[in-house]
């Protein structure tokens, strides 16, 4: 094992406190694309038109293409080797907060438990009408742009360009981040306001910052230490290390 891992299982067994912080990364080994990436879904068309409200509201069928294809994509694929970590490590370690930019699901699919999703969940259809919310796992959807029983258009319960963010879900994932003493970012670029704040915050109330990521990003300047390697790489080693 790498000095580098001996030094942060080391870090991980002191700590009282995790927070985990995860983005596209740690589901591309799932085969899911990143956004920013080399194959990134935004580079060849504007992410922000795709998956915005506007387009929604002027376009609903044209939106809905593009959400029924990505739920397609994520329910033939499915989490991997670095979501099944994190949940291993959640059973090790009642502390652990994981925190997601994700909306494929595939934390919660792969065991963990504890997780605010900051973006959403595409498997959460909401009524723009009514308001009801449902779980639906349906891809592809027969029907787009899906109806509520009430007449009213659905959407997923995901946070579109142009929208706020679940204020529960943020809010407890800085309270959390506040209280840390060991940050794990694992797979994203950082770029995205506000959930690149939380490595901040927890950094400021004095956490071990371990970032995972096979590129070094704008959060490694900050970081304690950044593991250049992929999620499904390197974080079964990190939980292994910890059981040994
Ligand atoms: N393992 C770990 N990290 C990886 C892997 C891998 N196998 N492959 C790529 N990465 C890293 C890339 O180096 C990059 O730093 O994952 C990161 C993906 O960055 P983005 O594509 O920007 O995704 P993310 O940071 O999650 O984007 C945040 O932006 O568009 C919005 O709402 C969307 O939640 C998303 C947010």
């Amino acid at each position: 094992m790498s000095k580098q891992l001996q030094e942060a299982a080391r870090r991980l067994a002191a700590s009282k406190n995790i927070l985990v912080l995860t983005g596209a990364g740690i589901s591309a080994d799932s085969g899911i694309p990143t956004f920013r990436g080399k194959d990134g879904l935004w580079n060849n068309r504007r992410g922000e038109e795709l998956a915005s409200i506007d387009l929604l509201l002027e376009d609903p069928k044209l939106a809905w293409q593009w959400y029924d294809a990505m739920r397609v994509l994520i329910a033939k694929n499915k989490p991997n080797p670095g979501h099944l970590a994190l949940a291993a490590l959640e059973k090790m370690r009642p502390d652990l907060a994981l925190t997601t930019q994700n909306i494929d699901g595939y934390h919660s699919d792969a065991g963990s438990r504890r997780v605010f999703e900051l973006h959403g969940n595409f498997w959460r259809l909401r009524c723009m009408a009514c308001g009801k919310m449902d779980e639906n796992r349906q891809a592809p959807i027969k029907e787009l742009p899906p109806k509520c029983a009430c007449g009213g258009l659905l959407r997923p319960d995901i946070v579109l360009y142009g929208e706020q963010l679940p204020v529960e879900a943020l809010e407890g994932a800085f309270a959390r981040a506040r209280e840390s003493d060991f940050c794990l970012v694992v797979g994203t670029s950082c770029v995205v306001y506000p959930a690149a704040l939380l490595p901040q915050a927890a950094k400021r109330n004095g956490a071990f910052l371990l970032e995972v990521n096979p590129e070094n990003t704008q959060l490694s300047e900050y970081a304690d230490m950044t593991i250049n390697g992929t999620a499904a790489a390197v974080l079964p080693k990190l939980v292994h290390a910890l059981q040994s």
